[in-house]
């Protein structure tokens, strides 16, 4: 029975373990992305130096995987970004960019501000009768919500006129109105009540606030806090200091991509409209900042590549409404930053429709990498494919673990596969994503057949499934080409939305 994991990067020696169960995963994220030495070097190089990446192979190899775990190698954010109002011009808010400290200062100091909460039966009898806590009549406690006292029944506040038979609502009206935060209020309560009190021997003003089931209480020091933030102006934060480091933005339109300023039907009219600076929208661009952004196909991507490369360049790129027809179109924030490590992907023959200025900018602050398919069959490698066998098992989460013969036949499909597709002996594929959906299906056979461990078997089983469709033709047809004119037959081409198209093409004509 082995109790410790063994740790095959370390010592690659596989006949230490029986199962996917005794191999130890890294840590380290980086770790757990096998036979790509070169782009893990130089991706823990990029997280360092802050450097761009461009990789460049076919689907499956890792790519995502390497960005995805550079972003775990990087430093937390020390930044939040925020708009803030801009009371001479609301359609250009300003960009405040707070150090993560000052962020936590103030957060502290905002919690100071709010006072502190009390139960209103440790409150002032009157301050708790005029709050709405004390029935003014028996003298019970209740929710300020009821109007009515739960023991008497009666009006809590007391009879406000005897006069008056809408006395109640008159005197309730009267004083919410007159209190200048009433609007929560019950009718003929109070939000807030304001005394004094003595504190070494100097009077102070204290403040009872209504606070759900609890009376917040603010003293002189507090209500000075409280005075200077609604002294600053409203802001809104666009990046906050918590936020994930890895930014996809694979098929980001460009509103998504660049940030934009929402539409308001009211053109930001100061009382009906919402205020331009709580419409503006961070860009993929800006969410990555001091993260990675990664690009995958980016091709894909046109014209946009272009505002990518200004954005890699000036590390700010300005956020304005993106629809002309659109109450945002006039609003704009200048300076918003955007400092991301840069992280594109893409196949070879991808390679040329990539911006050439993007390109340069990549590598002349960063590398390009093209990504290994195979790696050499040897014991070491051969160790690296089982950490990975027991890596998409643990992802998985819905399959055993794999008995060493079921590892052994993945190696050896991993070794039929570089001589197939790569056409290279003594290697081992690198094509993980495609092998992993091997170990998958043999798992859920495994599981199908209520199996504890993954084997050979299942394995054997798993990749008559797993065989690629063009393979299957060509066995069944014995070409490709065969297996598709066999494929059509006639009742087939009839069936075809194309069919009368294709074969009357010349009759059609003649109607026309
Ligand atoms: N080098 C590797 N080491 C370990 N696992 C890998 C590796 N390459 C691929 N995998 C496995 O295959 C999955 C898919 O890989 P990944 O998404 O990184 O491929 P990709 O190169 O980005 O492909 P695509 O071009 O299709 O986006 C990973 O989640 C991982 O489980
Ligand atoms: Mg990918």
């Amino acid at each position: 029975m082995i109790e410790e994991k063994v740790d095959l990067r370390r010592e690659p020696d596989l006949n230490s373990i029986q199962s996917t169960f005794d191999i130890a995963i890294p840590n380290d994220p980086l770790m757990r992305v096998i036979g790509q030495e070169e782009a893990v070097k130089l991706s823990r190089i990029a997280a360092k130096q802050r450097r761009h990446l461009l990789l460049v192979g076919p689907p499956g190899t890792g790519k995502s995987m390497i960005a995805q775990a550079l972003a775990l190698h990087l430093p937390r954010p020390t930044e939040e970004i925020r708009v803030v109002h801009n009371p001479e011009n609301p359609e250009r808010p300003f960009v405040e960019v707070k150090k993560a400290e000052d962020v936590r200062r103030e957060l502290e100091s905002r919690e100071f501000a709010e006072g502190e909460l009390i139960d209103p039966k440790d409150a002032p009898i009157n301050v708790a009768e005029k709050l709405g806590y004390r029935c003014k009549n028996c003298g019970t406690y209740s929710s300020p919500k009821d109007r009515y006292c739960p023991k008497c029944q009666r009006l809590k506040i007391g009879e406000i006129s005897s006069t008056n038979p809408f006395g109640d609502l008159i005197g309730g009206l009267f004083e919410v109105t007159i209190g200048a935060a009433g609007i929560s209020g019950l009718p003929g309560m109070n939000d807030r009540v304001t005394t004094t009190r003595k504190r070494l021997g100097k009077e102070e003003v204290i403040v009872f606030e209504r606070c759900g089931e609890m009376i917040r209480v603010l003293d002189q020091d507090a209500l000075e806090k409280r005075r200077e933030f609604e002294k600053i102006s409203p802001r809104k934060v666009l990046v906050p200091l918590e936020r994930n480091p890895f930014v996809l933005a694979t098929g980001a339109s460009e509103t998504e991509l660049l940030g934009d300023v929402r539409h308001d039907p009211y053109g930001g009219h100061p009382s009906l409209g919402t205020p331009p600076y709580e419409r503006v929208v961070p860009g993929a661009i800006h969410e990555a900042h001091e993260g990675v952004l990664f690009l995958d196909e980016l091709p894909h991507l046109g014209h946009l590549q272009r505002f990518i490369l200004t954005a890699m360049q000036e590390k700010r790129f300005p956020i304005s409404g993106r629809n002309p027809q659109s109450a945002g179109a006039s609003v704009r924030v200048d300076n918003v930053p955007c400092d991301f490590i840069f992280v594109g992907a893409c196949n070879i023959q991808d390679l040329e429709q990539i911006l050439s200025p993007l390109r340069s900018r990549i590598s002349g602050n960063g590398y390009e990498i093209l990504m290994e398919t195979t790696m050499e069959d040897n014991e070491s490698n051969r160790a690296l494919l089982a950490q990975f066998v027991a890596q998409e098992i643990s992802i998985d989460g819905r399959i055993p673990h794999a008995s060493r013969s079921a590892i052994d036949a993945i190696i050896n499909e991993a070794r039929r596969r570089a001589k197939i597709i790569d056409g290279k002996t003594n290697a081992l594929t690198l094509r993980l994503r495609e092998l992993g959906g091997l170990i998958r299906s043999a798992g859920d056979l495994a599981i199908i057949n209520g199996d504890k461990f993954i084997e050979e078997k299942h394995i054997k089983a798993a990749l008559k499934h797993c065989r690629p469709a063009e393979e299957q033709i060509k066995d069944r047809y014995g070409s490709y080409q065969r297996g598709l004119s066999a494929d059509i037959t006639t009742s087939q081409k009839e069936r075809s939305p194309y069919y009368f198209w294709n074969e009357h093409r010349d009759q059609d004509q003649m109607f026309h």
